[in-house]
C-alpha cells in the first residue's frame, strides 16, 4: 500500500483529439507490400489518423488539453504545471510542453516533456501524482501526444502499418486524502538493456544526422518487432499484477483495463495471463493504430464518453514501450 500523504490526486477530466484524416489499411496497399487482412490479423489495426501537413505535435496536444480543461470547468489559469509525454516533439529543443503552454495561453507555470515512449503518459501521471499528493500543487495537466507519421519510414512495411497520430489529456486535481475517486497506485520501471529493440538511431549525440544516416533512414523508427512483442507481454502483465497485488486487490476487483494499444495479440496474451476476458479492455486500436504515449489517455477519454467506463469504476492502465519503459496506474475514476 502507498504511504500516507496529505492529499489524494484524482482525474478531474479527460479530453482527446484525433486528426481529421483517416488512412484505412487498404490505402497502404497502394504503396506497400501488405494487405488489410495481414494488418488486421497480426495487429488488430484497421485504420489510423494522420495529421495534416500544417499540424504539429503541440497543436494536437493543445486540442486535447482544451477539451480536458473545458470538461474540468477551468481555464488554464487553474493549472499549476503541464507535463507532455511524447517522443515526437515539435523539435528537439525546447520541450513540446512549452509550445503547448503558450498555445493554451499560460505564461509562467512549469512545462516540461517526459520521454518514456508508449509508457510516457503513465510516467507523467506518476510525477504529477507526487506533486499533488504532497500538497505542492493543486492541478496538473498531463498530455500524451504523438505525431508518429513524421518519424516512421513509410517504405518499411514492418513499422509503417502500425502507428498513428493523436493526443489525449487529463486534468489531475487535488482531492481529500480519503477521497474514493483517486489515483490509488502508480508503478514505473525501465530496462535499458533492451534500448536497441525499438529506437531512432540517428539524430542524437551517438549518431548525428548525416547524409548517409538519412539515406539509410536511421532517423526513422526501427524496431525488432518480436523482441518488443515479448517484452510487452511480460512487462505489461507483470507490472499490472504488481500494482493490483500491492493495492491489496485481485484482478477480479478491476472493472476496466485501459492498456497501451500496440497490438491486440499482445493484449490477448496479457488478458490470458491475468485470467480476465478481453472484453473488459477498453480498445481503440482498430480505429487509431498505435499512438504510443497518446493511446491510454485517448482510450480513457473515449471509454468515459461512450459509457464503456462508468464513473466510480476502478481502472487499471498499463503500458510498455521503447526503453524499454513500462508502468501501471490504478485509479478510481
Ligand atoms: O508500442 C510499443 C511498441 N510496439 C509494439 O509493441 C509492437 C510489438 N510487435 C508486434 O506487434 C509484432 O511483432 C509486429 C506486428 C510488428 C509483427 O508481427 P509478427 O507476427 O511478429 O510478424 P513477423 O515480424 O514475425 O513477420 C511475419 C511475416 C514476415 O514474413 P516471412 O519472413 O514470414 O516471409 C514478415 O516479413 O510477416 C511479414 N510482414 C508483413 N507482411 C505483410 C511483416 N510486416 C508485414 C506487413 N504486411 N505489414
Amino acid at each position: 500500500m502507498r504511504r500516507a500523504l496529505p492529499f489524494a490526486c484524482k482525474i478531474a477530466a479527460t479530453g482527446s483529439y484525433l486528426p481529421a484524416r483517416i488512412v484505412p489499411n487498404r490505402d497502404l496497399e497502394a504503396f506497400l507490400d501488405t494487405s488489410d487482412a495481414w494488418i488486421r490479423e497480426r495487429t488488430g489495426i484497421g485504420a489510423r489518423h494522420v495529421a495534416a501537413d500544417d499540424e504539429v505535435t503541440s497543436d494536437l496536444a493543445a486540442q486535447a488539453a482544451r477539451r480536458a480543461l473545458e470538461r474540468a470547468g477551468i481555464d488554464v489559469g487553474g493549472v499549476d504545471m503541464i507535463i507532455v509525454a511524447t517522443v515526437t516533439p515539435d523539435g528537439p529543443m525546447p520541450a513540446c510542453a512549452v509550445r503547448v503552454q503558450h498555445k493554451l495561453g499560460a505564461t509562467t507555470i512549469p512545462a516540461f516533456d517526459v520521454s518514456a515512449a508508449c509508457a510516457g503518459f503513465l510516467f507523467g501521471v506518476t510525477i504529477a501524482d507526487q506533486f499533488i499528493c504532497s500538497g505542492a500543487m493543486q492541478r496538473v495537466l498531463v498530455v500524451g501526444v504523438e505525431l508518429l507519421s513524421r518519424i516512421i519510414d513509410w517504405s518499411d512495411r514492418t513499422t509503417a502499418v502500425l502507428f498513428g497520430d493523436g493526443a489525449g489529456a487529463v486534468v489531475l486535481e487535488r482531492a481529500p486524502a480519503d477521497s474514493e475517486q483517486r489515483i490509488e497506485l502508480c508503478r514505473i520501471h525501465s530496462e535499458g538493456a533492451l534500448a536497441d529493440a525499438l529506437s531512432i538511431p540517428a539524430g542524437g549525440s551517438a549518431e548525428p544526422v548525416t547524409e548517409r544516416a538519412l539515406h539509410m533512414r536511421r532517423n526513422k523508427v526501427q524496431m525488432v518487432g518480436q523482441e518488443v512483442f515479448r517484452a510487452a507481454v511480460r512487462g505489461i502483465a507483470d507490472v499490472g499484477a504488481e500494482v493490483v497485488a500491492d493495492a491489496g486487490l485481485t484482478m477480479a476487483d478491476i472493472d476496466r483495463f485501459v492498456p497501451h494499444q500496440a497490438n491486440v495479440r499482445i493484449l490477448s496474451a496479457v488478458a490470458e495471463r491475468w485470467g480476465v476476458p478481453l472484453d473488459r479492455f477498453v480498445l481503440v486500436l482498430e480505429e487509431t493504430g498505435n499512438t504510443s504515449s497518446a493511446s491510454i489517455p485517448i482510450a480513457l477519454d473515449r471509454g468515459l464518453r461512450d459509457g464503456r467506463i462508468a464513473s466510480g469504476e476502478r481502472v487499471l492502465m498499463c503500458a510498455l514501450g521503447a526503453g524499454v519503459s513500462y508502468g501501471a496506474v490504478l485509479a478510481r475514476v
